[in-house]
């Protein structure tokens, strides 16, 4: 993809693509699953993680391993790096940058993967900004719903953590690449910010999953209360995709969510084949290998 990668030096933000750029990182994703891509030989990849994560971090670390690159690592920079001493990101991005051929960087400012990108010398890949974007998930996501649904363009219903939640903030950019209906579950105050309304302009509001099963959604995407990122007395989950609900959806919708889960999504649910979940866990180290094999060169 050089024509993405000449306008993507750094992976920031899902404003970054147009609908062919995705279209193409998908192909790219599904030829990793059985063409050998050693792409990152000689290559090392830094993961600078300022918060906690499984899926992200280790599933770019697992691609960088298959690609036949070398990792180097920070999974818990808030404690174990020069940061706990007073260094800044953009100090500690410098001094990095010179260490490797990309960094991927989850941190909880929204302007983070911005400002590092400003400072590094090499690739800055968003891997997680705050409440802000989570553009790699965003990627696997419908990398995930084109293999398991055929195409894109689809009614969607986002439940959840609308408000923090910053995988819906990169997915609702990237479906507005499509031409999609999309049903926002949550209550009012955990709603989706205003400014993102205009990448979904076919979307309405609703409170309870129930009024969104009424619309028929093909896509189900749950999401979990960011509770590290709003006061602890508005902690309580306000809709369960319960075995009711279940019941109720489509024979050939699927159920996403980009975990961790917590309450909104009980194991119960994971036994049926519409749970799609697990599978677009899996995807994310398909989508990673395909990312990095257009930012690495
Ligand atoms: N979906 C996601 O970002 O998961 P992790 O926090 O485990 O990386």
């Amino acid at each position: 993809m050089p024509d993405l990668q000449r306008r993507l030096m750094h992976l920031i933000s899902c404003n970054q693509f147009r609908k062919e750029d995705v279209e193409r990182l998908i192909g790219s994703a599904e030829e990793n699953r059985d063409r050998k891509n050693l792409h990152l030989q000689h290559k090392t990849i830094a993961t600078l993680f300022y918060e906690p994560s499984t899926r992200t971090r280790m599933s770019f670390e697992a691609a960088v391993y298959r690609m036949g690159g070398n990792v180097i690592s920070n999974e818990d920079a808030t404690q174990s790096s020069s940061s706990a001493k007073g260094e800044s990101l953009e100090d500690t991005i410098r001094m990095v940058s010179s260490y490797c051929d990309a960094i991927v960087l989850r941190h909880p400012a929204d302007d983070s993967s911005e400002r590092a990108a400003q400072i590094a010398h090499v690739p800055v890949i968003n891997a997680g900004a705050g409440a802000c974007e989570h553009p790699t998930q965003a990627l696997l996501d419908l990398y995930t719903v084109w293999r398991e649904k055929g195409k894109i363009d689809l009614c969607y219903a986002l439940v959840g953590d609308l408000r923090y939640g910053r995988t819906t903030h990169s997915l609702v950019r990237l479906l507005g690449l499509y031409n999609v209906k999309v049903i926002l579950v949550s209550s009012d105050y955990f709603s989706l910010p205003d400014d993102l309304l205009k990448f979904i302009p076919n979307c309405h509001k609703v409170d309870s999953i129930d009024e969104a099963l009424e619309c028929e959604p093909d896509v189900v995407y749950l999401t979990r209360m960011q509770r590290e990122r709003f006061p602890p007395h508005l902690k309580r989950c306000s809709n369960v995709f319960s075995e009711e609900h279940l019941n109720r959806l489509k024979k050939d919708a699927i159920i996403m969510h980009p975990f961790p889960r917590n309450e909104e999504l009980p194991k119960t649910i994971d036994r049926d084949k519409r749970a799609a979940y697990f599978r677009q866990s899996e995807n994310g180290l398909w989508m990673r290998m395909a990312i990095l094999k257009e930012l690495v060169k």
